[in-house]
């Protein structure tokens, strides 16, 4: 969407300088100075912007890194979506505002989501020429070329929310209180990313981040806590 945006916008703009260049209405005679110095700049901030992005997706360019960091987040956010939405449908304060099997479905796909972002969060390093990963580094827990260990837990995260997603589809066959009892590993899958993006990631020390982070660690927090005093509510009153 970046992408297109961006080469949309610098079309625009080199179309726009090329039009005012030949205009010779008196409307854009007397709008001309302001039009093309906006055209000028336009172009100018998209070329650094393209630049600095590594487009086109050739050498030694960094827009596989910043691909990755981007789908990383988006896999992160979703990941948390998921379990904070598994966390809501389960205390039943849904319950009566949005359909059940609307609910599920809702559940399912962010937790898909969650996969396909940070599959590509990961598969994408391979075109990074500074990493310089392989399919051992990013395939095999702990086996990374960069900071192996932390790279690990995002490793271990990942199979684990796959394995824990995937399990969705035989809930039937391993019965619903195996399934019930394996979902809890949910919050351990979500605390192994969180602890291998606060470690390995880039922008971890910027505020921006640091806000998300503790914005959504809160609201897992809070949910568990209100989840514990819900069941045990309804146990006190026989109901669970
Ligand atoms: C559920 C799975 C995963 C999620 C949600 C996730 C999420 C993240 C996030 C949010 C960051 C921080 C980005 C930044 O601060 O710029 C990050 C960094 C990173 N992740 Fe993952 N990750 C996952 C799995 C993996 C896997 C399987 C690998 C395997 C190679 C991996 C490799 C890396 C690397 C190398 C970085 C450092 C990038 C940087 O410096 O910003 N991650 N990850």
């Amino acid at each position: 969407m970046t992408a297109g945006t961006l080469i949309a916008l610098l079309l625009l703009a080199l179309v726009l300088g090329d039009w005012l260049r030949r205009g010779d209405s008196s409307l854009v005679g007397s709008l001309t100075p302001a039009l093309e110095w906006t055209s000028s700049w336009l172009r100018e901030t998209l070329m650094v912007e393209a630049s600095l992005m590594g487009w086109p997706l050739t050498g030694e360019t960094s827009a596989y890194w910043y691909m990755s960091r981007s789908a990383g987040f988006m896999g992160y956010l979703l990941l948390w979506a998921a379990t904070a939405w598994g966390l809501v449908v389960s205390t039943k304060v849904a319950k009566g505002v949005i359909a059940a099997p609307l609910a599920t479905s809702l559940h399912e796909f962010l937790s898909l989501g969650a996969l396909a972002f940070s599959g590509f969060h990961a598969l994408v390093l391979l075109g990074d020429r500074y990493i310089d990963f392989g399919w051992v580094d990013i395939l095999y827990p702990f086996a990374a070329s960069y900071r192996p260990g932390w790279v690990g837990l995002g490793q271990l995260g990942f199979y684990l929310s796959a394995a824990l997603t995937l399990s969705f589809y035989v809930r039937k066959r391993i019965g619903h209180k195996t399934w019930r009892s394996l979902h809890y590993l949910t919050f351990v899958a979500y605390a192994l990313v969180l602890a291998h993006a606060l470690t390995v990631g880039t922008d971890a020390s910027a505020r921006l981040a640091q806000a998300m982070y503790l914005g959504t660690v809160a609201t897992i927090v809070f949910l568990i806590y209100y989840r514990l005093l819900a069941s045990s509510g309804s146990r006190s009153r026989g109901l669970g």
